[in-house]
């Protein structure tokens, strides 16, 4: 089971509490898993994915412009890209269901978002935008 630590937590109240949220939808998704409801489960699992990447990401992109953070364009292709596999994966489903494979497919793709996006890229975002909000506060 994935936690809420330091690991996923960057300061900035927006990321932090979408991070918690995104780490409760995968332990939702693994718990069906575990119970062997993974393919029944699994669409809930792509509507809250469809939901983050439309919303906070969407949202995320607007920030870093409006901060003018410097790494803009590589951080926003992650974005897209990821968008783009949860897209393609909610057309596999609307085209054929939930094959076996596909829960652990959605599984394996949040853990590593959370791992190596949140975990790292974010931070990274985090500490410009804190750094940037010490700034705004001194002048
Ligand atoms: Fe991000």
């Amino acid at each position: 089971m994935a936690v809420f630590s330091e690991e996923f937590s960057n300061g900035i109240p927006f990321m932090d509490n979408s991070a918690k949220r995104f780490i409760t939808e995968l332990n939702k998704l693994s718990d069906a898993m575990k119970n062997g409801e993974g393919r029944q489960y699994v669409i809930f699992a792509l509507d809250f994915l469809k939901d983050f990447c439309e919303t906070q990401l969407a949202f995320e992109n607007k920030v870093m412009l409006q901060y003018y953070f410097y790494d803009n364009p590589n951080h926003i292709k992650m974005h897209e890209e990821f968008r783009e596999s949860v897209i393609d994966i909610i057309k596999r489903y609307d085209e054929f269901g939930a094959d076996h494979g596909m829960p652990l497919n959605v599984q394996r793709m949040m853990s590593s978002w959370l791992a190596r996006h949140i975990g790292k890229q974010d931070k990274v975002l985090g500490d410009y935008i804190r750094v940037k909000l010490t700034k705004k506060e001194k002048a």
